[in-house]
């Protein structure tokens, strides 16, 4: 990464640590980033090192821990679009990396619901390092959620589970649904549901649907 990049991460997470980050300037400095080395500026922003190991927790059928790429989340939060006043649910948080990114370049609050209690600890100690109090993340299997949903929810899923644990999230979400909400994946087409809409498709392998 050139040493200009370099220096922008590092004083994004000294603005960060100091309380006094700003949305659209984090935004402008990813911008300048080249698209292949977004996922290290943002390592690098938030002090990432290295993957976690996953642990015995992860049930058999859900998908191991592995961030997603930031310039996959940019087009899930453009075309999403999330405002400040949506609220991100990172669904298989993992360490926070997802849902810390939408909420430092939203401003919007986020919450996460992670299987691997090693991992929510890792996220906890993460936004505990950076001040970031509008970020939370539970300890569970996301498809037991319990509701009901508040504000206008988005949800996100970079394919924490597949087949009939899938299916098994969307029923309850369909349950527990009082309100409009977002539903935005990558690389997991969601099975047609009456609750839902496809309302864009920004890259193959980005959908945003919307509740009807
Ligand atoms: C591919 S990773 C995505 C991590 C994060 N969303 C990101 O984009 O950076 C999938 C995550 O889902 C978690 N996961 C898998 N099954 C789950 C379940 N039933 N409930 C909650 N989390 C689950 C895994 O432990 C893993 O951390």
């Amino acid at each position: 990464m050139l040493r200009s990049h370099q220096e922008s991460a590092d004083r994004a997470r000294t603005a960060i640590e100091a309380r006094q980050h700003d949305p659209s300037y984090f935004r402008e400095a990813l911008l300048e980033v080249p698209p292949s080395e977004r996922d290290a500026w943002l390592d690098r922003v938030l002090g990432i090192q290295e993957l976690p190991n996953d642990g015995p927790e992860l049930p058999s059928g859900c998908v191991p821990y592995l961030p997603c790429p930031v310039d996959a989340l940019l087009r899930v939060i453009d075309h999403a679009p999330m405002r400040s006043s949506d609220v991100f649910v990172d669904v298989g948080s993992g360490v926070g990396r997802a849902m810390i990114f939408a909420h430092l370049i939203t401003g919007a609050s986020a919450i996460g619901v992670e299987v691997q209690p090693a991992l929510v600890q890792a996220a906890q100690e993460l936004t505990t390092r950076l001040h970031l109090r509008r970020i939370s993340s539970q300890a569970g299997d996301a498809t037991q959620m319990t509701g009901p949903l508040t504000s206008h929810p988005v949800f996100f899923l970079y394919c924490p589970f597949s087949g009939s644990r899938l299916q098994a999230w969307l029923a309850r979400l369909e349950e527990l649904r009082t309100r409009p909400f977002t539903v935005c994946t990558v690389d997991l087409p969601l099975p047609p549901q009456r609750f839902l809409t496809l309302g864009a498709s920004p890259h193959p392998s980005v959908s945003i649907y919307r509740s009807t």
